[in-house]
Order: structure tokens, then C-alpha cells, then sequence
């Protein structure tokens, strides 16, 4: 496929002055996404200027649906490495790119497939949910696949005589289980993002901002001590969309903060406060608008997935998706 590149070099035009000062290269992102035919999938945590660029901006069950579903030639994922293999499994005849290939997980990495072989072996009849934030090859050991918005309701879709082995977000495996009331033993990892939210601050602003809602991620490092006080307990997607429709004026947001971008956007006339100004996903910030314009010049960098190996990580996400 020709392409022709007849801008100025976008590194010229980058002033590094917030979402605004990349207009220029927004536009010649967008065109090139065109000439390309190609879509930009971005999660709610990437850097307000890959919100503005891409087609669809969502949480990781959304933005597996919209993979699955799309007819462009190219998916570019604008979030992390977990995510774009999903696409990759879920619309195998596509070419899926990403702008860093060193946007990973923390805590998709903390489990890998010979530690599920082990604990299953130890509970033969359990039933093995893994948290989308897992490599391929985890999932590809797991009975069923979930994410922050539907972990409630694949674990109820699950007979209830079942023991069920919850990986590796310990602190979603716990509001799940609070929820259901399910025997569900918890693997122990978390995300370091989402470990720097901490319960004295969360206290000290609802004590500074009575009227404000408090919503939590159920990544949330202190979401088992919060977990009573929070309004609501809700995916990045439910965030965005929640804050939409409260007519509540003030929020407190314990999760990332690249969410606030599309928050603010949406609501100019709310005020959304950050539980912590730290909580930055390393990852996810690896991208950014200049290896998005690259990505779709030098089309890099392809994620694959080995196709046996997808096969049988699809039947966990297949799973889900039939049930959500
Ligand atoms: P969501 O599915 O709620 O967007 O969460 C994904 C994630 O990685 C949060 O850290
Ligand atoms: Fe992974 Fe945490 Fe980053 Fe989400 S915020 S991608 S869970 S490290």
C-alpha cells in the first residue's frame, strides 16, 4: 500500500503544552489513519492527545468488542500489551499494531501459566477466572475470562457448588467475592498504579468535599477498606459513564488519571478530583501521539499471537463475552 507523507515532521510540531498544542498532529494522524484504513482503539488511560485521535475510547471490555466487531484493515491499539493480543485473538485477519511495544502490565505479569497448572492441581474441581490484565498464554489455562465491568456476572454464571480460583488482581478477586458471596480463593497481585491510592487521602478529601461521589476502580489497592464508603464500585468505562449522568457536581476518582481527560471533556461544568495525582500507569503512558503518528507511517509494531495458542485462550473470552 503507497503512502504518501508530505507533512513536516511531527516532532517539529509537538510543543509538549498539553492535548491542545498537538493540533497539528492530530489532524495529520487522523488523515494518516484514513489513507491507511486503519482504527484507532484507546483505552481510558492513554494521554488525552491519543483520546482525541482515536475512533473509539473505552474500557478493555469495550474496546475488545469494537476490535472483534471492526472491518478496517489495521486495529492500532492505543493501550497495553494484554489488550492488543485480545484483539489480535478476537480478529485474527487483521493487522493489530501498537505504538510501544514495552507497554506492558504489572500485574498481567504476575502470574504466569505453570503457576495456574499448580494451583488447579490443587483444587481439580475449581473453576479458573482470569482477569482479562493476562498474557495469552494464561488465559489459554483459564475456564473463563473476565474484566472490571462483567466479573460479577461471570462468576454467578458459574454453578454454584464450584470453588473458583480468581487471578491475579487480588483486590477485584475481593469485591467479587464480597459480591457473591462465592467460596472463591484469591491469587495475590495488584497493580502498582492503583497501589499508591491510599485510604487517609481518600478520608481527607470527602472530609474537604462533603458533597462529593467517590468512585473506585475495584483495582484499588485500598478498595478493602474502602469498599463501603465508595458510591460507586465501577470499571473505567462505568466511571465515565456514571459521571455523565449523576447530578452530583463534585467527584472524587480512585483510578487512573488519565481518566479525568475524557471526564473533563465531557463535563466542563464538573469538578473531578484525582484520590491520587500518582496514580500513573507507567504502561499505558508509554504511548504517545508522535509513536502513534510512527505506528501508522512504518505500520509498527505488529502484535501476533500463535495461532494454537489462541485458539485456546479464546475459549475463556469467548466465554465472557457470551455471558456479557
Ligand atoms: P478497565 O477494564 O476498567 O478499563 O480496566 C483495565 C485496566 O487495566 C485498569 O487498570
Ligand atoms: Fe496494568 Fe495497572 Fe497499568 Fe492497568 S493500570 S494496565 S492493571 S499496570
Amino acid at each position: 500500500m503507497a503512502l504518501i507523507i508530505d507533512h513536516p515532521s511531527p516532532i517539529t510540531q509537538e510543543n509538549g503544552q498539553g492535548t491542545n498544542g498537538h493540533a497539528g498532529l492530530k489532524e495529520t494522524v487522523r488523515q494518516l489513519a484514513r489513507e491507511r484504513k486503519a482504527v484507532i482503539l484507546a483505552h481510558n488511560y492513554q494521554d488525552g492527545a491519543i483520546q482525541d485521535v482515536a475512533d473509539c475510547v473505552g474500557d478493555s471490555l469495550n474496546l475488545a468488542k469494537y476490535a472483534r466487531a471492526t472491518d478496517a484493515e489495521i486495529i492500532l491499539f492505543c493501550g497495553v500489551h494484554f489488550m492488543a493480543e485480545a484483539a489480535v485473538m478476537l480478529n485474527p485477519a487483521k493487522l493489530v499494531l501498537m505504538p510501544d511495544l514495552g507497554a506492558g502490565c504489572a500485574l498481567a505479569d504476575m502470574i504466569v501459566p505453570q503457576q495456574i497448572r499448580q494451583w488447579r492441581a490443587q483444587h481439580p474441581d475449581g473453576a479458573v477466572v482470569c482477569y482479562i490484565n493476562t498474557s495469552a498464554a494464561v488465559k489459554a489455562e483459564c475456564d473463563y475470562c473476565c474484566t472490571s465491568s462483567n466479573a460479577v456476572k461471570v462468576v454467578e454464571h458459574i454453578p454454584q457448588e464450584k470453588e473458583i480460583l480468581f487471578v491475579p488482581d487480588y483486590y477485584l478477586g475481593s469485591y467479587v467475592k464480597a459480591k457473591t458471596k462465592r467460596n472463591i480463593h484469591l491469587w495475590k497481585g495488584y497493580c502498582p498504579a492503583h497501589a499508591v491510592i491510599l485510604p487517609e487521602r481518600i478520608d481527607a478529601l470527602r472530609d474537604e468535599h462533603p458533597d462529593a461521589e467517590f468512585l473506585m476502580h475495584p483495582e484499588c489497592g485500598c478498595l478493602t477498606k474502602q469498599m463501603d464508603l465508595a458510591d460507586q464500585i465501577l470499571s473505567t468505562e462505568g466511571m465515565v459513564s456514571h459521571v455523565r449522568r449523576s447530578p452530583a457536581q463534585t467527584f472524587i476518582i480512585a483510578t487512573e488519571t488519565g481518566i479525568l481527560h475524557r471526564m473533563r471533556q465531557q463535563n466542563p461544568d464538573k469538578t473531578f478530583l484525582p484520590a491520587s495525582e500518582h496514580a500513573s500507569c507507567h504502561y499505558m503512558q508509554r504511548n504517545t501521539l508522535e509513536k502513534v503518528f510512527w505506528s501508522l507511517v512504518k505500520l509498527q509494531y505488529p502484535v501476533t499471537v500463535d495461532p494454537a495458542l489462541a485458539q485456546r485462550a479464546l475459549v475463556p473470552i469467548e466465554r465472557m463475552l457470551a455471558i456479557s
